[in-house]
């Protein structure tokens, strides 16, 4: 499979689509939210950093996040493909994440837009908070996580567009649908 990109606001199930394309197609998955709650959990001073943004909502800086990632990347098998969950969230981003892959002859692969209503976001993240208690999934710092997501990462969705990567599929109240319709396009490219 080539690499995907997977694309939404909070919520929108990057992290849910992404485990089912795993099984699918046998790939590789960067959740670069992930990494950061596990160097949280190992008490390093990456952990203690991204602490700092992450409970008030906000990004981590491009330049920390972009090393991150390329360490990351660098560190798994990217044979199969490699979806990345969460990253970019910005444009500086995405001309990193443009040029490394380039640098290391991969193709960007393709953008999988995940759009969902926000009163459906937000009661997802909300009962999240009560079955897994992530500690950003409150309130407060879920409706900064929104406007971050809107003020910063949404504009990115025309950069995709540019790349001719961008592919959206829009939440109708079902998720084996929503999956149905994200499979039929991705055994497409196989
Ligand atoms: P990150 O961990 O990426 O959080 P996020 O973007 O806020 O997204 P979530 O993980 O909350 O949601 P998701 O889209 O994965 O949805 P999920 O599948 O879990 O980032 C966290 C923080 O780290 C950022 O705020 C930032 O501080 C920092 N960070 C990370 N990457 C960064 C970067 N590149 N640059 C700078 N900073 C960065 O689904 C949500 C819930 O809904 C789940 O409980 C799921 O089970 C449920 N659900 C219910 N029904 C459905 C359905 N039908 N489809 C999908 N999910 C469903
Ligand atoms: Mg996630």
């Amino acid at each position: 499979m080539k690499n995907i990109i997977i694309f939404g606001a909070p919520g929108s199930g990057k992290g849910t689509y992404s485990d089912e394309i795993v099984k699918r197609y046998n790939m590789g998955h960067i959740s670069t939210g992930d990494v950061l709650r596990a160097e949280i959990k190992g008490g390093t001073e990456l952990g203690k950093t991204a602490k700092s943004y992450i409970d008030q909502g906000q990004l981590l800086p491009d330049s920390l996040m972009i090393d991150i990632l390329a360490k990351t990347y660098d560190a798994m098998p990217t044979g199969q493909g490699v979806i990345f969950d969460g990253f970019p969230r910005t444009i500086a981003q995405a001309e990193a994440l443009k040029q490394m892959l380039a640098e290391r002859k991969h193709d960007m692969g393709v953008m999988v837009e995940l759009i969902v209503d926000e009163e459906t976001l937000l009661a997802r993240l909300l009962n999240r908070a009560i079955e897994q208690g992530r500690a950003d999934d409150n309130e407060e710092t879920i409706k900064k996580r929104f406007a971050v997501y809107h003020a910063q990462t949404e504009p990115l969705a025309e950069w995709f567009e540019k790349e001719g990567m961008r592919h959206t599929f829009t939440w109708k109240g079902d998720k084996d649908v929503m999956l149905g319709e994200i499979f039929a396009y991705l055994d497409t490219l196989k």
